[in-house]
């Protein structure tokens, strides 16, 4: 601890003057990552000024263009030190690390001169605030290999206020940024950060696989417009754990596309997990999925999850002229307070990409699996809505007990257009998930074998700062 703090200080003051040359080498602190890299540089070595008013839009661009060029000879390491990094958006590049001190807070500008634009995805069609194209995030990577965004707990404050300002009023004339973008890229570790007033969404991994986001803080004030806390999107081989998330919109929204487009795409999210996540959303899901899921979502595993003051716990959003599927979900080990609704099943959310939709293309959900929850002060135990015609099927609701509110609902249980089984669950359930008794208690599935991402492993690595 001693020796980590050292090296920092003495990583400072080399920073600034005559020092430097001779503390290039020899600095360093310990952290874990799914790499290590053979070159670190700090964003002061590329005139980084963290004084909160500067802009170090060029300076991260410099810095990543220059340590790009290691790419393949061991990779490299961009170390933010303690400062207010006031920045626009900025890419990265493959085999890269990019680390913030604990006192390091990333400022997001708020000149839109200092954010690119670029196309809608090609799952949506369209931007998700406006048409055409949309702001890129304040951190972007697209078509990358093996990319780590770390820290000690160090902060990326989007500073939100502004673009919320401009989405009430009806003042965008593109799709808000994000915090954090990476598309089409494989190995992505995100992870011991705190993310805070993102304009929009927060963690956007997108077309992607072997995503690991961990250990992130991700605050919003609650009625700020849909600053989802982490979406996965197109995405294979995904593990979010040991988040806390308090939002304005879903805790963690799993997607794939939008109608014709998220269709004609074709790519799924799946092998998802998720555990560990403490989640407030008190105008949304802990978990969602949809509504967008037009490219297919299949096999989720989501346990040990806490949820206070939400909307709902598992919400599943779509449409019909959505077409996909929702299939294989696996939820356990949830802890629930103060809940509209435990469950949220929705076949009617509309909410197309335009009017060309395939209104002949039904969304199927299937297979999904929720047991061993508890929860208290629920104002409904479920609304489970399928589509008239196109029912949700295998739904399987098992050792659940939810204590209703004093001002709940009359009927706990709403149901439509699904089909299922239940067992050892309180109140009872709607008469089309019966009743299978309760020495069917674990009548749920659950996969017990391993997911594949699980096999990603994480190394102890040590930053050196040694650039040239
Ligand atoms: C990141 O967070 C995890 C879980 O909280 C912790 O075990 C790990 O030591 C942290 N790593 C660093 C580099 O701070
Ligand atoms: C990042 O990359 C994208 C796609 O290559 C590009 O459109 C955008 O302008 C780049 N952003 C910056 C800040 O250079
Ligand atoms: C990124 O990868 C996608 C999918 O493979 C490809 O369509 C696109 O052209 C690539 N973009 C760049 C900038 O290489
Ligand atoms: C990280 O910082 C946030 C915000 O200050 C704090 O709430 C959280 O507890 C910290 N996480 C860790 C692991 O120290
Ligand atoms: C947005 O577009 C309108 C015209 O549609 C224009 O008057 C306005 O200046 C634009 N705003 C920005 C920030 O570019
Ligand atoms: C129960 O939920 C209501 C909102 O529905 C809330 O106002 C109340 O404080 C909660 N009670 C407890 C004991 O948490
Ligand atoms: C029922 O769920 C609780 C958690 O709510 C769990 O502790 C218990 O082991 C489960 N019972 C069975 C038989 O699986
Ligand atoms: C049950 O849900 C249906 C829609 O699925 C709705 O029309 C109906 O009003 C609800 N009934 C109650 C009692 O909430």
């Amino acid at each position: 601890m001693v020796v980590e703090v050292l090296a920092i200080v003495v990583l400072l003051i080399s920073a600034n003057g005559a020092e430097s040359r001779k503390a290039k080498f020899g600095n360093h602190f310990e952290y874990s990552a799914i790499s290590c890299r053979a070159h670190g540089a700090s964003l002061t070595d590329f005139g980084g000024v963290g004084d909160g008013t500067t802009s170090n839009t060029k300076a991260f661009k410099t810095a990543i263009d220059h340590l790009s060029q290691f790419s393949s000879f061991g990779g490299s390491e961009l170390f933010v030190p303690p400062g207010k990094w006031l920045t626009g958006s900025f890419n990265l590049t493959s085999h890269f690390t990019l680390y913030l001190h604990k006192n390091a807070v990333l400022l997001a500008s708020q000149d839109e001169n200092e954010w690119p634009l670029i196309d809608p995805l090609p799952s949506y069609g369209r931007g998700r605030d406006t048409e055409g194209g949309r702001f890129s995030s304040l951190i972007f990577g697209t078509n990358l290999t093996d990319v780590v965004i770390t820290g000690d707990n160090g902060t990326i404050d989007g500073q939100g206020e502004v673009w919320w300002q401009k989405f009430h009023k009806g003042e965008l004339n593109y799709t808000r940024p994000y915090l954090i973008e990476i598309m089409f890229s494989d190995r992505v570790q995100i992870s011991n950060l705190t993310l805070m007033n993102s304009p929009s969404w927060n963690v956007h991994p997108v077309y992607s696989s072997n995503v690991i986001v961990q250990s992130l803080t991700i605050l919003a004030p609650v009625t700020s417009p849909n600053t989802d806390g982490i979406n996965p999107d197109s995405c294979t081989n995904t593990r979010i754990e040991d988040c806390y998330i308090v939002s304005g919109d879903d805790c963690v929204a799993v997607k794939s596309g939008w109608d014709e487009y998220g269709i004609a795409f074709g790519m799924p999210t799946k092998q998802l997990v998720i555990r560990r996540l403490t989640c407030i959303s008190p105008f949304s899901a802990v978990i969602a999925l949809g509504s967008e899921m037009s490219g297919g979502i299949q096999d989720v595993r989501a346990e040990d999850i806490v949820a206070i003051d939400s909307e709902s716990g598992v919400r599943i959003k779509t449409a019909i002229g959505r077409g996909g599927f929702v299939k294989d979900i696996y939820v356990r080990g949830m802890t629930m307070k103060t809940m509209k609704w435990a469950f949220w099943m929705t076949g009617n959310y509309g909410s197309h990409a335009d009017n060309n939709f395939d209104p002949n293309a039904l969304p199927v959900i299937q297979n999904i699996n929720y047991r061993d929850m508890v929860a208290e002060n629920v104002t409904m135990a479920a609304r489970l809505e399928g589509i008239p015609g196109d029912p949700f099927t295998g739904i399987c609701i098992s050792n659940v007990t939810i204590e209703l509110a004093k001002n709940a609902k009359k009927v706990p249980w709403n149901c439509t257009d699904i089909a299922g089984i239940s067992s050892a669950a309180t109140p009872k359930p709607c008469h089309l998930l019966p009743d299978q008794g309760p020495e069917k208690i674990a009548a749920c599935d659950f996969p017990e074998d391993k997911p594949p991402i699980d096999d990603v492993e994480v190394q102890s690595c040590s930053f050196r700062r040694k650039y040239i």
